[in-house]
């Protein structure tokens, strides 16, 4: 890729639009998912102009910060790839990933993916997951003045994205309602290998996370 590309012009583009970002949706987290999306691309021989893209794209309006209209990031996301002269189809399927892969509670059905699409969304739920997912649930809950933990508050299944967004549950609750469900969501083989071993990781640390909050 030459270094004024579509991929390098896009990567400078969402840094400084997510400068100072602090919902856990900071460049690095974009950054990321691109890598691990290139990854789960080439394995799964995807697209990967259209994987990159759509990876590097993803999060350029956080549907939370739009009272739950998914289709600012969409279009956001299209009017710069129309700004670089890309082919319409390509910035279509760029515009339709960024539209759906969203996550937003569990009873919340799905809408159907393609395969760049699916690599994407791998890609952005790993994240959610393992050492990462684990540093990214306590900082987000931290910003959001929740508590680490309360045995009395139970976890709870979201069937609206509005109670999803809505709950004042705690951070451990956050595993049980959304982290540990992570792993059998994924589209891709190659998603759900890497998924495996950032579960088990979860389990763990919540495994020592009880027994430390019992018995020290
Ligand atoms: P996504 O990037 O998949 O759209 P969200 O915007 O829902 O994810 O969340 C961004 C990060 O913040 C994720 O790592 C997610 O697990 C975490 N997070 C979201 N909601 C909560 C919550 N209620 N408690 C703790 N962490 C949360
Ligand atoms: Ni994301």
């Amino acid at each position: 890729m030459s270094p004024s590309g579509p991929i390098d012009r896009t990567v400078e583009y969402v840094k400084s639009a997510l400068a100072g970002e602090g919902s856990g949706h900071d460049w690095w987290h974009v950054y990321r998912v691109w890598q691990t999306a290139k990854r789960i691309g080439e394995a799964e021989r995807a697209d990967l102009l259209i994987v990159e893209l759509a990876a590097l794209l993803h999060d350029i309006a956080d549907w939370k910060a739009h009272q739950g209209d998914s289709t600012v990031g969409a279009e956001v996301a299209r009017n710069w790839l129309l700004s670089l002269d890309l082919d319409h189809g390509l910035i279509e399927h760029v515009r339709q990933i960024v539209a759906d892969i969203s996550f937003k509670g569990a009873g919340v059905k799905q809408p159907e993916l393609s395969l760049e699409g699916e690599v994407v969304q791998d890609a952005d739920r790993l994240d959610a997951m393992g050492a990462m997912g684990i540093a990214r649930a306590f900082a987000y809950g931290g910003a959001r003045g929740r508590l680490i933990h309360d045995p009395t508050v139970k976890p709870m299944e979201h069937h609206t994205a509005e109670s999803y967004l809505k709950s004042g549950g705690t951070t451990i609750n956050h595993f049980h309602e959304k982290l540990l469900l992570l792993k059998d969501r994924m589209n891709t083989p190659t998603g759900s290998e890497i998924a495996e071993r950032r579960h088990r990781f979860m389990e763990e640390y919540l495994r020592r996370f009880h027994e430390e909050w019992e018995r020290g």
